[in-house]
């Protein structure tokens, strides 16, 4: 599923389609899932790389935060009752969730680390969950039940903090202007909906006839990201994922926009080779590399694919091999954008908006 694209997608019978997994050929060749192997799926979502690496003889960890997508694979886990752990958490935290799994599943190193970033398409076919501006829902977009939604931000952030959300994690030119009519409009009525806040950017911002996507993307994009912290997640995920590979183990993630391929790039750009000392400045003890890339880390979603599955269009794989050093541990590699706190916005006397604990 892409970052932010909102492509309807209905299977035949009318209902909302199962999530078709992305660039998953190059995700197994990437990950080599063998027999007596275990791997970690940070993203279960539909369990289509679960499902994949189980066919070819792995064993899986499967985590999600969305308890409804952990829900969904209660018949899968049945399935394979020694062979799959599906457990309800966050990616950031993945080497705690393995440490702590009782019995054969729990260990200290795993042999994969697989990361599909982004909501799926239940999540964004779901009208209910509100992450879709083509879908009237409530605006919450919470992958969580709980922590502040969509909605507590828009209508209780100070104007200059929507500004640095649309700005910066939309990557919106127009940020100023959408936050503006965003505080002049809720001063009258609080915004509620899906439709109401995308009806809202579309004034602001217009659209022609043949615009490819809907002048609200970028708006929802931000508030998806501000609401998950997916960036944080992101980043400490490859850290924790960097703490729990056996050498030799694969880690492989896949991403949907340059935000969060430039987390991963700077993560693997910088964990490949030693830091540079400088002449300027006493000598560092020169730490050895955690990763090795091979020749081709990066791989962009084939054609093909893309023509199939609108949603895959902007996808992007990265992966490095696991050496045997010390995981570094530092988060040197990502500059938390300078954001307004997501709790400021928990609103009391909504229901399931508590403060998360992250
Ligand atoms: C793109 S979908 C994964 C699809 C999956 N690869 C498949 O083939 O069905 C992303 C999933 O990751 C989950 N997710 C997003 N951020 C997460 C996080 N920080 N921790 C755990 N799960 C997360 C979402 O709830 C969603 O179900």
């Amino acid at each position: 599923m892409t970052g932010h694209s909102d492509t309807s997608h209905e299977d035949v019978a009318g209902g909302p389609a199962r999530h078709v997994p992305v660039m998953l050929n190059e995700v197994l060749s990437a990950l080599q899932p063998r027999s007596g192997s275990i791997f970690i799926d940070g993203t279960f979502g539909a369990g289509g790389y679960t499902q994949a690496i189980l066919d070819a003889g792995g064993d899986v960890i499967a985590i999600d935060r969305d308890p409804a997508a952990i829900a969904g694979g209660s018949a899968l886990a049945e399935k394979y009752p020694a062979r799959l752990t599906l457990v309800e958490g966050r990616f950031s935290a993945l080497d705690e969730i393995v440490r702590d799994i009782p019995g054969e599943a729990g260990r200290e190193t795993v042999d994969g680390v697989v990361l599909d970033i982004g909501v799926s398409s239940m999540q964004v076919d779901e009208a209910g969950r509100g992450f879709s501006f083509g879908k009237d829902g409530p605006l919450d977009m919470r992958m969580e039940s709980n922590g502040p939604s969509a909605a507590d931000v828009v209508n209780r952030a100070e104007q200059k903090d929507l500004i640095r959300i649309i700005g910066i994690l939309g990557e919106e030119k127009q940020a100023s202007r959408i936050a503006r009519a965003i505080v002049k409009r809720r001063e009258a009525r609080p915004f509620e909906t899906t439709l109401d806040l995308a009806g809202l950017v579309e004034s602001v911002l217009g659209r022609k006839p043949n615009d490819r996507i809907h002048p609200a993307t970028r708006t929802f994009q931000a508030l998806r990201i501000f609401v998950n912290r997916e960036l944080d997640e992101l980043a400490d995920a490859l850290v924790a994922a960097e703490a729990v590979l056996a050498e030799g183990g694969r880690l492989v993630v896949v991403t949907f926009h340059s935000l969060e391929d430039r987390i991963v790039k700077r993560f693997f750009a910088e964990r490949s080779q030693a830091p540079a000392g400088s002449r300027h400045l006493p000598p560092v003890e020169a730490a050895e590399p955690t990763f090795i890339l091979p020749r081709r880390a990066m791989v962009a979603v084939s054609e093909a694919e893309a023509k199939i599955n609108p949603r895959a269009r902007s996808a992007k794989l990265r992966f490095g091999l696991r050496t045997g050093v010390q995981p570094r541990a530092d988060r040197a590699f990502h500059t938390a954008p300078a954001l307004a706190a997501l709790e400021r916005f928990a609103n009391p006397s909504a229901r399931g908006s508590h403060v998360q604990n992250a």
